[in-house]
């Protein structure tokens, strides 16, 4: 199929970005998203083009490296990761504009390459455990019930792609800070640090200037691992309990 790339380029992170059109010609139905990028480049460079940065690196769904804004959608029209969006989504003739995440938190580095270390430093300010050192506990040492631990393992699918981010009318982080505090907040071995780490992890979402949640559902609706609203329903209970024992 042939078909017209609008695509954000922008040299760096102060210089200003503009649209570019590109035609593409030949992209097969099986190609994912980013090998049809793979195949824009290629043909950049053989004119002497600066290639489209974006980024990636598992290409099977697992690591949320990537993630483009297509047609206007955080990660495309398909419920799953850029890379795993295949071309068929799309017929002969389409136009597809490709924009990078947009978000304060997210600084733009380069075309479609955006800057998120600020989940990384929501994490890094609550979402740990304290362990004792020594030899390995008994597997059965510390029973957990079955759909707690289900629960547990739902929210810990999250990928951290910031698909929600980009989505959200607020650009807020809420439902990746609420997967991480239900994921472990669901684990006996959560517990210890369970209402400091709530208050911890959004002080540590505001600082970084994400907006705040307003129930609105656009980020479970993109999120390519099903994260479900409800996750931050447990965020602020915990938020609540902390309050109340004076965190
Ligand atoms: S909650 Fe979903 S959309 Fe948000 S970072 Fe995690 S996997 Fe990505
Ligand atoms: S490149 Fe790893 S999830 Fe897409």
């Amino acid at each position: 199929m042939n078909i017209t790339l609008n695509v954000w380029r922008q040299p760096g992170p102060k210089a200003p970005g503009k649209m570019v059109a590109y035609e593409l010609m030949g992209v097969e139905d099986h190609m994912s998203f980013l090998e049809m990028l793979d195949v824009l480049n290629e043909e950049l460079f053989a004119r002497g083009e600066e290639p489209v940065a974006f980024d990636s690196d598992c290409r099977e769904g697992i690591c949320g490296m990537c993630g483009l804004v297509i047609n206007g959608i955080a990660h495309g029209p398909e419920v799953t990761t850029t890379c795993q969006l295949h071309m068929r989504s799309f017929k002969d003739g389409d136009t597809i504009t490709i924009e990078p995440w947009r978000s304060t938190a997210f600084p733009i580095i380069k075309d479609l390459v955006v800057d998120r270390r600020a989940l990384d430093r929501i994490i890094q300010a609550g979402g740990y455990i304290s362990v004792n050192t020594g030899a390995a506990p008994d597997a059965h040492a510390v029973p957990v019930p079955k759909p707690d631990a289900d629960r547990a393992f739902e929210a810990a699918a999250c990928i951290g792609c910031g698909a929600c981010v980009a989505a959200c009318p607020n650009a807020s982080a809420m439902l990746f800070t609420a997967a991480k505090i239900t994921h472990l907040g669901m684990l006996p071995q959560g517990q210890p640090e369970r209402l400091g780490r709530v208050v911890d992890m959004l002080n540590q979402h505001d600082a970084e200037g994400f907006g705040g949640c307003q129930n609105i559902g656009e980020c479970a609706a993109v999120c390519p691992k099903e994260i479900p609203l409800d996750v931050i329903s447990q965020l602020n209970a915990d938020l609540s309990r902390s309050w109340r024992r004076g965190h």
